[in-house]
């Protein structure tokens, strides 16, 4: 398959290298432009591209930038993206970072507010996994334990391609449903960063409360906060 990565930070570096060695066809892009990924195309064999080329001739693109990035995405990106291809959203506000965004802040889910940025359905996944857990924790099919991946998105179709993915991959795939289920999945919910098996992640899903979402994106951007106090202090 060919796959489109805008993002070639922690996470897009991470699925180039694993698609790549599982057989697919990935184009990388950064803000920077093809030229300052050289070294990363190399070592994970996949090709360097703008922005624009990441979407034009592949079945699936994955959006893995810092949220407030999303806003500066070129306009009509997708205007001629047939709508066919899947768009994958990994992303996650965190206001230390992001700055505010005041939709999300008025209780618009973050995947919703980054379709309409894109004038496209998404699908949420790998949002919810540190990047040093989705380089290391993939295992076959039936290993006890194995990680599981909330998927949650529209199309169906779309949600379905993307489930397959996530097995191919090396983790179970768990249905969440459509993009209105997503918030299951953001910072600071009970499946957040946990590393749970499908038994555990669907349980995790399923205590996630709505009213609670406003308290669990203060608890995880105050982690970040705390990260980077403890950058600014070494
Ligand atoms: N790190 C994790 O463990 C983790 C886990 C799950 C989800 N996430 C989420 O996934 C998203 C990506 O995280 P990350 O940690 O991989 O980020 P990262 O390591 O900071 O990398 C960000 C990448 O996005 C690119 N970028 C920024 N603005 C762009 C633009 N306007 N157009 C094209 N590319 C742009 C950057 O390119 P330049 O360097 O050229 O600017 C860089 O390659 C975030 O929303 C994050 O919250 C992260």
């Amino acid at each position: 398959m060919k796959i489109g990565i805008i993002g070639a930070g922690s996470i897009g570096g991470t699925l180039a290298r694993h698609w790549v060695k599982l057989g697919h066809e990935v184009l990388l892009a950064n803000s920077r432009g093809p030229e300052t990924l050289r070294g990363l195309a190399a070592e994970t064999g996949a090709k360097a591209v703008t922005v624009t080329d990441a979407v034009k001739g592949v079945e699936v693109v994955v959006v893995t930038i810092p949220q407030k990035a999303v806003r500066d995405l070129p306009k009509n990106l997708f205007a001629n993206v047939p709508k066919e291809v899947v768009v994958i959203d990994t992303g996650n506000y965190y206001p230390a970072r992001d700055g505010s965004i005041p939709e999300v802040e008025g209780g618009m889910l973050e995947s919703e507010w980054v379709a309409a940025q894109l004038g496209r359905p998404v699908v949420k996944v790998f949002n919810n996994i540190y990047f040093k857990s989705l380089q290391e924790k993939p295992a076959p099919r039936g290993t006890p334990g194995r990680v599981a991946l909330p998927v949650a998105g529209d199309p169906p179709e779309a949600r379905a391609k993307v489930l397959r993915l996530v097995e191919e991959l090396g983790f179970d795939a768990v249905d969440v449903g459509g993009t209105a289920e997503s918030w299951r999945q953001q910072p600071g919910t009970p499946c957040y960063t946990n590393d749970l098996d499908a038994a555990r992640l669907k349980q995790a899903l399923a205590e996630a409360d709505r009213s609670k979402l406003p308290q669990y994106r203060e608890a995880a951007d105050a982690a970040v906060r705390q990260y980077f106090a403890s950058l600014q202090k070494s």
